[in-house]
């Protein structure tokens, strides 16, 4: 997975391209490069390390002149994160080079058959393959680079959004897209290529997303032309304009994308259900919903596929479907689920999670559901990802753009839009009544203000944090609709901090957990007022008898759990299904403290990277 940027134009290239990969970092982040045609030749400069690296490296050298240029930030699949392996690539004549997101599978017989034909490596990269397969194809059959990226493309196994020029044909970019997203900006005699949308928002709102299975050929004098890459069709791109504004990609004030994402959560959530929740009508109405209500309806169960922190949301939806709408539902890692011979059949409604709708486990599970029969809705963030145009209909989260590796507003608004649809169906189902309809819909339509709330917490959760930072270990503990986020606390320690952190079923700790307890180990218990919340407190007095550390987060008031942990920190009461979008404020401020005070990376945490575009 990794970042592309390429600019074709008439202003200078190169700041372009440099401030698009800083925005595309997210993506990936082990090292970055730049290639540059400056009139005669292509100047490429390229190093392990982040973008800030390539920029003191490129220093003055780079030609400002240039006009033409592409960039990469990669985050690696084939070979380690070094100088060579680093994009851009070239070819062995030196005259194509290239970009690529994505990994060709089939490389290392393409490579043996290069090698064959005299073709010569230097890096251990899939990309130095096609870039090699591209000139050979343009050599052997003499024609121009658009027809030789399609035929060497249909050779290719695997996934690419990849950007290619030639120095000899200096006034044109050739861009293709499988299973990696790609973004083309048309400006006024410009064009702008990238991953997504936010290298090129200041210079213009319309953009083509290229469709998988399609490429361009972007000319500075003829615009762009669009193809499909197996049968050479031209396609009339739809080119969009686009909503998001460059304030909304950029920190906002915040020191950290993760910390302004925390912060965004009561507008994220908000955001959400706005104009989708009418609770004085008492309405809720979503459009992909609607339109196959009886699939859901005649549905025998709802499996939910999804990875990471959406995986912890699809967690809640469990409680959340089988509690209102009284469905029963099997919530599935995609990466275990593809690779399972899954008993499905058309009467299963697959609801697949993802924030960024790239995530390839994802994906795969998705195709796989729906060649089984499964009607298959998305619940997505980014809008137009391939998960959301992969998916038979679908919700978006609408939270804005998530920079942080560490998914935090994605949690809270994809349980929001869950929430929405298992109240939409519970009530076409006849499995609540109306005035609890109502009154689930009063109740989230207060949770911004309370979520608000309970980041107040912040300055306390920062004093706690202090505490434990150099702890070894945390459990986190938590029952019914408060497990999920038990598990998502601790993989917010985990993702940032860098702790090692286990979250558990309360009443699971007696087989096992309990036996790492003793004074050094801090244990943070979601014990909400509504939720087992007596139960949850007998948990707590067996961690107290054997010395553990307790950091309760409790329903504001609360005095029972207060005489008992050594810290409580509060969020306001709401009903039991709808504590998750609260008690997981506290957990997010936690994991930020502490990875701050330890001087970890927040936001590009190690090894980690936003959208996992590989299996
Ligand atoms: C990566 C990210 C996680 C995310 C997971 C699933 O591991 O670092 O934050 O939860 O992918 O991503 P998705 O975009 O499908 O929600």
């Amino acid at each position: 997975m990794c970042g592309i940027v390429g600019y074709i134009g008439h202003r200078e290239a190169y700041p372009i391209i440099l401030k698009g990969l800083k925005r595309l970092e997210y993506r990936g982040y082990d090292s970055a490069g730049i290639a540059l045609f400056d009139g005669n030749d292509i100047k490429l400069s390229k190093t392990k390390g982040k973008v800030a690296d390539l920029e003191e490296k490129v220093g003055k050298e780079i030609p400002t002149s240039a006009t033409l240029g592409i960039g990469h930030t990669r985050w690696a699949t084939h070979g380690v994160p070094n100088d060579v392996n680093s994009h851009p690539h070239y070819s062995n004549s030196g005259n194509l080079v290239i970009i690529h997101n994505g990994i060709i599978e089939n490389y290392e017989s393409l490579k043996k058959e290069l090698i064959k034909r005299g073709y010569v490596f230097k890096s251990d990269t899939d990309t130095e393959v096609l870039v090699n397969l591209i000139e050979d194809v343009k050599k052997n059959e003499n024609i121009k680079l658009g027809k030789a990226v399609q035929i060497a493309l249909n050779q290719v196994i695997g996934a690419y959004a990849i950007a290619v020029f030639d120095k000899n044909k200096p006034n044109e970019i050739v861009v293709a897209r499988l299973g990696s997203p790609l973004a083309i900006g048309i400006g006024d005699d410009e064009f702008f290529i990238a991953s997504d949308a936010s290298p090129f928002i200041e210079y213009t709102k319309n953009a083509i997303y290229l469709e998988d299975e399609e490429m361009a050929v972007i000319r500075r004098d003829k615009g762009v032309k669009v193809r499909k890459i197996k049968d050479d069709s031209l396609v009339d791109p739809y080119v969009q304009e686009l909503q998001l504004n460059l304030e909304q990609i950029e920190k906002g004030g915040y020191d950290h994308f993760m910390l302004k994402e925390i912060f965004e959560q009561p507008s994220a959530i908000r955001d959400t259900f706005r104009g989708r929740m009418l609770p004085n009508e008492g309405i809720i109405k979503m459009s992909g919903i609607e339109d196959n209500m009886k699939t859901f309806l005649n549905a025998n169960r709802i499996i939910v596929i999804a990875c990471g922190t959406s995986w912890h949301a699809g967690l809640v939806s469990e409680y959340i479907f089988e509690d209102l709408a009284r469905i029963p539902v099997e919530v599935e890692y995609a990466s275990e689920f593809r690779y399972r011979n899954p008993v499905i059949t058309d009467k299963d409604v697959v609801i697949a999670i993802s924030q960024s709708g790239e995530t390839a486990d994802t994906l795969a599970a998705i195709k796989l559901a729906k060649s089984r029969g499964a009607f298959v809705f998305g619940v997505c963030n980014v809008v137009g990802s391939s998960i959301a145009r992969e998916t038979d209909a679908g919700a978006y989260t609408h939270a804005g753009p998530e920079i942080g590796v560490a998914s935090t507003k994605a949690f809270t608004t994809q349980i929001t839009v869950l929430t929405l649809i298992a109240l939409r169906l519970a009530r076409a189902k006849g499995t609540i009544s109306s005035s609890e309809f109502r009154h689930h819909m009063i109740e989230l339509e207060l949770i911004p203000e309370k979520v608000k709330k309970a980041l107040e917490s912040d300055a306390y959760v920062k004093t706690i944090a202090d505490i434990y930072k150099n702890s070894k270990n945390f459990l986190y503990l938590g029952r019914g609709y408060n497990f999920p986020v038990a598990l998502e606390g601790a993989l917010k320690l985990k993702e940032i901090s860098y702790i090692h952190a286990e979250g558990y079923p309360a009443a699971e700790m007696k087989h096992g957990p309990i036996a790492l307890i003793d004074e050094n180990m801090p244990i943070v218990v979601i014990a909400t007022k509504k939720g087992h919340y007596e139960k949850v407190v007998s948990n707590i007095q067996e961690i107290k008898s054997r010395k553990g550390k307790i950091i309760g987060i409790v329903t504001e008031g609360d005095e029972q759990v207060r005489a008992l942990a050594d810290h409580v920190i509060e969020v306001p009461e709401t009903i039991e299904s709808l504590t998750p979008l609260l008690t997981t404020i506290p957990l997010q401020l936690l994991s930020y403290h502490i990875a701050l005070m330890l001087e970890k990376n927040v936001d590009q945490p190690r090894n980690l990277a936003k959208a996992v575009t590989v299996e």
